[in-house]
């Protein structure tokens, strides 16, 4: 783990999965042999704020569904999957996701897939829906993400599409396996942060307005809750970032301990313990970007040998 004493990178190779992406209409995406893929009749789409077309209905599909699961993969690393990701993933015919995901699988999984399917981010509404014409198709689907799938991801997604198709959930046998969700392993990296009552923000002003985030933010901060952020900061998302830092430092102390991780469970996996008056200048060094993670600390948060502890309150009741 490093201390916070690398401020002088830039964050020029970050991107974002999702606050970068602009509004598109029309899913080109490939079918993969289903027998109604993607058209260009926009066909049941029924909420405004769906960016991409939802195409084919339920009426379009002639076969016996198949069954559709999302997965969440945990962090990165194989060792990091539950049992029951890697057994959805290996009875699963097709494999669909974000290509970083795709390319974070065991050979092992991706050897066992019939296919895998794969496009690049901001793609998050056509990916869903080939995923769900896969299933409608007859194939057994598997949609992947990082994390939980119910963590800033795709299960409930699945639901709205399916809905909009005129499809229910039992037909296709929807199911949801979670993963390991980042709070979680980058906590675990920094000691014991998050032990008590904890929120979570994206600062992603994608899908949900900025006010709204800074409301959220001014919420959590001024009640005794552990804050996690996550989707921090990408190129074009600066402002939010500073913003944010604003905010937490009008509620919180300047020396609030901030764990920082980067690619949790990845190869280019890095943490750091700093405090919130470093956090901004951190924004533009290369431990903050779309795949970091920042937890920031309670009143009572405090560093102890080289990592953050959130006390749970055991020493109010107990002597030890
Ligand atoms: C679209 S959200 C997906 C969250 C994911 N479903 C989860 O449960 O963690 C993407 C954000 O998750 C966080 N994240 C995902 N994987 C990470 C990792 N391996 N290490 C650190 N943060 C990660 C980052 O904040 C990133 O910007």
């Amino acid at each position: 783990m490093s201390t916070d004493t690398n401020t002088e990178q830039t964050g020029e190779s970050a991107s974002d999965e999702s606050g970068g992406c602009t509004a598109t209409s029309g899913s080109t995406a490939d079918s993969g042999g289903c027998t109604a893929g993607s058209g260009t009749d926009s066909g049941s789409r029924k909420r405004q704020s769906v960016d991409e077309k939802i195409d084919a209905t339920v009426e379009e599909f002639d076969a016996e569904p198949g069954q559709l699961t999302a997965v969440g993969l945990g962090p990165g690393h194989p060792e990091g999957m539950t049992q029951r990701s890697r057994a959805a993933l290996l009875e699963a015919d097709h494999i669909v996701g974000y290509t970083t995901y795709i390319d974070l699988l065991p050979e092992e999984i991706t050897e066992a897939a019939e296919e895998l399917y794969d496009t690049p981010m901001c793609g998050e509404v056509s990916r869903t829906e080939e995923a769900i014409d896969r299933a409608l198709a007859g194939h057994d689907v598997a949609i992947i993400g990082s994390g939980d799938p119910n963590v800033y991801a795709l299960s409930g997604l699945a639901l709205e599409i399916l809905e909009s198709k005129g499809a229910t959930a039992s037909m296709v046998d929807y199911e949801v396996v979670p993963g390991v969700p980042a709070a979680q392993s980058c906590s675990a990296l920094l000691g014991a942060p998050l032990v008590n009552d904890t929120v979570s923000i994206s600062l992603s002003d994608h899908l949900v307005p900025m006010p709204e985030i800074e409301s959220r933010l001014h919420a959590a901060a001024s009640e005794s809750f552990t804050i996690v952020l996550y989707n921090p900061w990408s190129r074009k998302r600066r402002e939010n970032f500073r913003k944010c830092c604003e905010i937490l430092q009008a509620h919180r102390d300047p020396d609030t301990p901030v764990g920082i991780v980067h690619s949790a469970g990845r190869d280019d996996e890095e943490t750091m313990i700093t405090t919130l008056d470093r956090l901004e200048e951190l924004g533009e060094s290369e431990i903050v970007d779309m795949t970091t993670t920042i937890l920031v600390g309670n009143e009572e948060t405090y560093v102890w040998d080289d990592r953050m502890v959130t006390p749970r309150g055991y020493e109010t009741k107990y002597d030890y």
